[in-house]
């Protein structure tokens, strides 16, 4: 289990996470918000990649601060935007990411092996990266994500830059996940997490706004609608969108 306690951070003066509080279970989280709402923030805390200015990240019940390496083991992230070595082949890519999470030595290969056919790269696993599309390229991410099984899998708005079809693809990639881990998909974009998310939560302006299913935020928002009037109804004020 994954708990945020009163978790707070600014920039500057300004403060872009403000006293966010949840816990998170096994399955498929969507955490919805537009640009500027501090989701990539929240996911960076999250990674370790940025402290937190006060409250606590609890996984299990254990500061994760203090599991220092044992809690990147657990954890798969896909940053947003991330620069790809563009010289490694996707092979290379993925030896050195499995290397990083200390996958075993004499597991590696079976395990990229395996990675390499969810994200269905296999035909150019052998390729550089710098060769790849857009869709391969975030689909290379989504497998350095998944490598090593982690319990703990974070992907910051993985169908950035996609057309509509990779976007499906990968959304179905994403939907395929085994459920007994906890994920958490960052995303402005509805239809990303639209009828696969068993929760949603909602950031506005650094504040966690709800918590909840689909289907409950549709009763209370937008009664006859869909989740995107859902969006619409809670981001409706201009510069929120
Ligand atoms: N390195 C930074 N320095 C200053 N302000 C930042 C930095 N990173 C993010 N911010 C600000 O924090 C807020 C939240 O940003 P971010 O977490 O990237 O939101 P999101 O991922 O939801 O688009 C925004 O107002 C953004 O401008
Ligand atoms: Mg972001």
């Amino acid at each position: 289990m994954l708990e945020i306690k009163d978790l707070n951070r600014s920039y500057g003066n300004k403060l872009v996470l403000k006293n966010i509080n949840c816990k998170l279970t096994n399955g498929v989280y969507g955490l919805l918000g537009p640009n500027g709402a501090g989701k990539s923030t929240l996911m960076n805390i999250i990674t370790t990649n940025l402290k937190a200015d006060s409250g606590s990240i609890l996984w299990n019940g254990c500061e994760i601060e203090n599991l220092g390496n044992s809690f990147r083991e657990i954890l798969g992230y896909m940053p947003q935007g991330q620069g790809l070595y563009n010289g490694f082949t996707g092979y290379m890519f993925l030896n050195y990411i499995a290397v990083l999470k200390s996958v075993p030595k004499a597991d590696i290969k079976s395990e990229i092996e395996r990675v390499t056919k969810s994200v269905n790269l296999m035909d150019s696993i052998n390729k550089k990266i710098g060769t790849y599309s857009g869709g391969m390229k975030q689909r290379i991410l989504i497998a350095s994500a998944i490598i090593g099984n982690p319990k703990l899998i974070i992907f910051d708005e993985p169908t950035a830059g996609l057309d509509p079809k990779e976007r499906i693809r990968v959304k179905n990639l994403l939907g395929s996940l085994a459920k007994d881990k906890i994920i958490i998909i960052a995303t402005h974009i509805v239809p990303d997490i639209e009828n696969m998310a068993k929760n949603i939560l909602v950031l506005k302006n650094g504040v966690l706004l709800e918590e909840t299913s689909s289907d409950k935020l549709i009763q209370k928002y937008a009664p006859n609608g869909n989740l995107e009037d859902v969006y619409m109804s809670i981001f409706s004020n201009g510069e929120d969108l």
